[in-house]
């Protein structure tokens, strides 16, 4: 390995701005649906106005004839002869091809897809489409009861019986409604065929499954897919898997011989590329009279769609963030008329920790504690649920310092006790909250180049978290070089296959590989130089050294050198490269039980004459283990903790019984939490490196921002109010009245 000096050291943990920031301002990022190409036609596709049924009859004749109508596909005419499915590799929650036959399984599945010139023409040719169905009850009710047979997530000891003898209890039920995943870039496919390979511009988190999952749907090699994503307008983990529309514009393209556009609507995101499924959730917490935790049991449910299996993992955190000697966490679902749910922000633990942390709050009611004191009081020391270590786990040093921050000291426990002012009532709620923490596969090549320069390349791609600007970061500490003069080439699955941007696992996983790469290219240029300059002739790689893009003798400055421009202009190349690997973190996964933890302490201020609740002022702690870039690690906690809001107030997809629509599929009738909303937010990183995982210590933190946070909102409504909310979201009619309710 060859010797750095002058390594910049200062450049991980420093705030720089993102590199790809002045072309997303400028508007020249490309996102997936600015692509055009010449001949593109559109797609829109026709929507199933039942949950659940057949079609019994589609009328596409008087939509052909319309202007500019070039193809309409559906089951009778596009099914298994373009989808050629073969088992193995990918992943997708949708496994069904679109179009297979005539059964609809839930509102807006595609039933046909109209083909265009114009995207008006399309649009007007997909209303024209007659279809009749025969339609069934469809169920779409958010009460669950198990329907499959239990599964245990994780257990010891005896938790009915410590339950049965606790002192102190808790026994209640949560629930969490289903949630679209809404990132403002809508999804979409741009598909060119070449007669020999498809090249499909999508909305990807994760091109190189993308990639699997199209090729073995599309009948064709991996090496027939290329898939490009060059800027994510976000995802939430709704882009992590493939969905139909992407195999419907592909398989159109390669019949048409055509580039087709798809995107999908507003409506469509709704139905068509996956939700957070609801959940239901029992918490059974026993404690003795100090507040030591003797039982914890959680039992959850969760929806799923009719074909295809997901697990909302809501049990994820249960085993391991408090110390309890008898714990079970299990689970089972109920099948519904309801498209397939996925992945989302957090899938599993936030709605998980929603329920846990909300317990928590209630059993320190329950002990007239504070539930500060109660989550410090139960601290583990291992991993209880592995018993494997800690690799770093920071989480009473969350706790304690955003306490302090918050001043939590002087909260005065009794509900609707502060008030600000008049008539505004104070409520002060707080939770914990943790993350898995993984590296995944991933390779990386680096580049120095004949213009003085370094190229970093890998098939990841940025959902907007930061990705460019750390890959850049982790480039410029190794060479020295300033962030201008790195190039970040992502989001083609022909690259070297990197991680996908999901489960806050795309950082750490591309630290050892970038720094491996970087290190190799290095070498590389060290051994061109022995090579091509005379002065180091008969001179060994450890006696070269490489600075400011200079190779010198190591008893040299780096001055007296050659530089790399130089050197490769004699040497004839226009660049010296380096591979690097990270072989994923299965290695540790079973010896230390590594995850990030965080505390959030919330205000909330309740205007009982016109019914205003708001949250005021978050002040959140995170320790994600070394923070590469603070600017874009604190705007990824700043995104989750307004999410929060959201989920804790405001979001959840309702569905109309009769139809099994979901009614309110648009951004009016769906809210989400606005600017105006938006919360005072402080935000803390312990900044404690994991090298566990890498050698920078870099956890990930997309997601860990957004666990915990509605617990924490509903015990400052609680404590605001009197009113003990279980449901989300919390709703006016939930708070009105409650002035009489509070003690
Ligand atoms: Mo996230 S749900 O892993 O994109």
């Amino acid at each position: 390995m060859a010797q750095v000096s002058n390594i910049a050291d200062a450049v991980i943990g420093r705030g720089f701005p993102r590199i790809d920031g002045p072309k997303k301002v400028c508007g020249v990022a490309r996102y997936t649906s600015d692509h055009a190409f010449p001949g593109l036609v559109y797609g829109v596709p026709v929507t199933a106005t039942i949950a659940s049924g057949r079609v019994t009859a589609l009328d596409s004749a008087e939509a052909m004839r319309l202007p500019g109508v070039i193809q309409i596909f559906h089951s009778g005419n596009f099914n298994g002869e373009l989808f050629r499915k073969k088992s193995g590799g990918g992943k997708t929650d949708e496994a069904r091809p679109p179009l297979a036959d005539d059964r609809i399984t839930y509102y807006g599945q595609y039933v046909a897809l109209v083909i265009a010139n114009t995207y008006e023409q399309a649009i007007a040719g997909a209303e024209a489409v007659k279809v009749s169905y025969a339609a069934d009850q469809a169920n779409v009710d958010m009460r669950l009861r198990a329907e499959e047979k239990e599964s245990v997530d994780t257990e010891r000891g005896d938790v009915a019986q410590a339950f049965a003898s606790a002192p102190v209890k808790v026994d209640q039920t949560y629930t969490t409604p289903p949630q679209a995943h809404n990132p403002i870039e809508l999804h979409a496919t741009v598909a060119l065929w070449n007669g020999k390979e498809f090249t499909l511009y999508e909305t990807s988190q994760a091109i190189m499954n993308h990639r699997m999952v199209m090729a073995q749907m599309l009948g064709v090699a991996p090496e027939q897919v290329r898939i490009i994503t060059e800027y994510l307008g976000s995802g939430f983990g709704g882009k992590l898997w493939p969905w139909s529309h992407s195999l419907l514009a592909a398989a159109a393209a390669r019949q048409l011989q055509r580039p087709v556009k798809l995107v999908v609507d507003r409506e469509m995101m709704f139905h068509n590329v996956g939700h957070r499924t609801n959940t239901q959730q029992r918490m059974r917490l026993g404690a003795d009279g100090s507040g030591k935790l003797l039982a914890l049991q959680h039992d959850y449910l969760f929806h799923n769609a009719r074909l295809d299996t997901y697990k909302e993992n809501c049990g994820e955190a249960t085993g391991y963030l408090y110390s309890t000697p008898n714990l079970r966490a299990a689970w089972s679902f109920a099948r519904r008329d309801i498209a397939p749910p996925t992945s989302m922000r957090g899938p599993g633990a936030v709605p998980g920790l929603y329920a846990l942390e909300s317990a928590m709050n209630e059993l320190a009611v329950e002990l007239k504690m504070d539930p500060l004191q109660l989550r410090l009081l139960n601290e583990p020391e291992t991993d209880e649920s592995t018993g494997t270590p800690f690799s770093s786990r920071h989480l009473k040093e969350c706790l304690t310092t955003g306490a302090e921050r918050f001043g939590w000291a002087s909260r005065d426990p009794r509900p609707g006790s502060m008030r600000n002012g008049a008539g505004t009532l104070i409520g002060w709620g707080m939770a914990a909250c943790t993350w898995m923490a993984k590296a995944l596969p991933a390779e990386v090549t680096v580049q120095l180049t004949r213009e003085g320069r370094a190229k970093v390349l890998s098939g990841t791609q940025d959902i907007g978290t930061g990705t460019y600007t750390v890959m850049a970061q982790m480039v410029a500490q190794l060479t020295g070089l300033a962030l201008e003069q790195i190039d970040v080439t992502i989001g083609d699955s022909s690259l070297p296959p990197g991680p996908m941007s999901g489960g806050s696992m795309a950082t750490g996983s591309l630290v050892p590989a970038v720094q491996q790469a970087t290190r190799a290219a290095i070498d590389d240029a060290i051994n061109t130089a022995l090579e091509e300059v005379p002065a180091f002739k008969g001179r060994k790689a450890e006696d070269l050294a490489f600075a400011e893009m200079r190779i010198h003798l190591r008893e040299a400055d780096a001055a007296s050198g050659v530089s790399i421009a130089e050197l490769l202009d004699s040497a004839k190349l226009k660049y010296v490269s380096g591979s690097g690997k990270t072989p994923g973190s299965a290695d540790v996964d079973d010896k230390f039980s590594i995850h990030s933890y965080g505390a959030h302490f919330v205000e909330v201020t309740w205007e009982p004459e016109i019914a205003r609740l708001r949250v005021n002022r978050v002040v959140t702690v995170i320790d994600g283990g070394k923070v590469i870039n603070p600017r874009t690690g604190r705007n990824q906690i700043e995104g989750a903790i307004v999410m929060g809001v959201g989920m804790a107030l405001f979001e959840a997809t309702e569905y109309d019984p009769r139809t099994g629509q979901p009614v309110n599929s648009n951004l009016a009738d769906y809210i989400v939490t606005t600017h105006a909303d938006a919360p005072e937010v402080d935000i803390t990183f312990l900044d404690y490196p994991d090298t566990t995982l890498n050698p920078l210590g870099a956890r990930g933190i997309g997601e860990i921002g957004l666990a915990g946070v509605s617990a924490a909102i509903t015990d400052a409504v609680r404590h605001a109010t009197g009113v003990v909310i279980r449901d989300l979201p919390v709703r006016i009619e939930d708070l009105l009245g409650s002035e009489l309710k509070a003690v």
